[in-house]
């Protein structure tokens, strides 16, 4: 079958022809991959820099993805750490990390929305006590999961939404998707009375919000919860000690093991649905697995997904 292949950590996929999978145990199936997105976590676990990678090379990238299985329904597969992921023309499932997805759906568009859309539903459902009628900050909105969050909160409930981000340009786009008000960094002080952060950049300009947000809260003694979910500014960000006495804050994080993997796949299936059903903005470009070296490094607004 034809495969990417990364020889290496620090080298870039190629497509090439690669062994058929084999199951190794009866939990496996053999799948035929439709689609899989090329995610900032797939970039990281394959050049070994995210928490999770195993660091076995040469791997095939791909960490999700729609696939069809031998009785022809189509799922969409969370892959547990392996060598052979979903950027193939067959790869392995074990089908408890999966979600059978309705007939007719868009491959290509559950496979550029769940991994970006769960950032946030896993996060509101799984490390927070989220009611409707809170007000949330999305710190980092302009990028697919930032966008997806401000829609995922209001979905949710969320009596306001307030997405921050660095791109004017970009942070008009977002009161069509639901967003009440659009901020830059410097602006967060017009944030301080939220109750939930959900922060996909981190680093200085995570760190730097913290103070000018928390002075300014009407009620200091008014639980916040901030949700680090990304780190797209800087994997540390020098949080100011006064930042944890001025207000109630507390910093929690929302990943792959602050959040069991059960959690994650018991939260798959509504999350799919919603994805087929069209509540979710989402932004996605096809390109054949042929092309996946000019893929890894393009840049793009669009979440690339991959069709073998
Ligand atoms: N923990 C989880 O469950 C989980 C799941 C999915 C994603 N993530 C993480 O969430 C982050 C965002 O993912 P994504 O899929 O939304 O990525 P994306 O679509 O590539 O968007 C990233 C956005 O970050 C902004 N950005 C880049 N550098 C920045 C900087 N130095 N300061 C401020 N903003 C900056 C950019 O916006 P502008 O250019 O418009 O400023 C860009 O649109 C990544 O770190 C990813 O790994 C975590």
């Amino acid at each position: 079958m034809r495969a990417a292949v990364i020889p290496a950590s620090d080298a870039p996929p190629v497509c090439r022809e690669h062994p058929d999978p084999a199951p190794r145990h009866g939990d496996e199936l053999v799948v035929e991959v439709l689609a899989a997105g090329l995610h900032h976590l797939t970039r990281a676990k394959a050049n070994g820099s995210h928490y999770s990678s195993d660091g076995v090379y040469p791997l095939v990238p791909g960490v999700d993805g729609v696939v069809r299985d031998e009785e022809g329904n189509l799922r969409y597969v969370v892959l547990d750490d392996t060598p052979l992921g979903t950027f193939a023309e067959r790869t392995l499932i074990d089908p408890r990390r999966s979600v059978i997805l309705p007939d007719g759906i868009d491959p290509v568009r559950i496979a550029a929305a769940m991994n970006p859309a769960m950032s946030s539903w896993v996060a509101l459902r799984r490390r927070v006590d989220f009611h409707a009628g809170r007000r949330v900050l999305v710190l980092g909105a302009t990028g697919n999961a930032g966008r997806m969050a401000i829609q995922i909160a209001k979905l949710f409930g969320a009596a306001q939404v307030i997405a921050a981000g660095r791109d004017t340009t970009r942070l008009r786009t977002l009161t069509a998707l639901g967003a009440d008000e659009t901020i830059t960094f410097d602006q967060i002080g017009r944030a301080a009375d939220v109750d939930v952060v959900i922060d996909y950049v981190w680093g200085e300009p995570a760190a730097g919000a913290m103070i000018p947000m928390l002075t300014a809260r009407a009620d200091r003694a008014a639980p916040l919860t901030w949700i680090q979910i990304g780190s797209i500014a800087g994997p540390t960000a020098p949080i100011p000690s006064a930042a944890l006495r001025s207000a109630r804050l507390q910093i929690v994080g929302s990943g792959i093991g602050s959040v069991p993997a059960r959690d994650f796949l018991a939260e798959l299936p509504e999350l799919a649905s919603a994805v087929a059903a069209g509540a979710i903005d989402v932004r996605a470009r096809a390109v054949p697995l042929a092309r996946v070296a000019e893929a890894w490094t393009a840049e793009t607004d669009d979440r690339v997904v991959l069709v073998p």
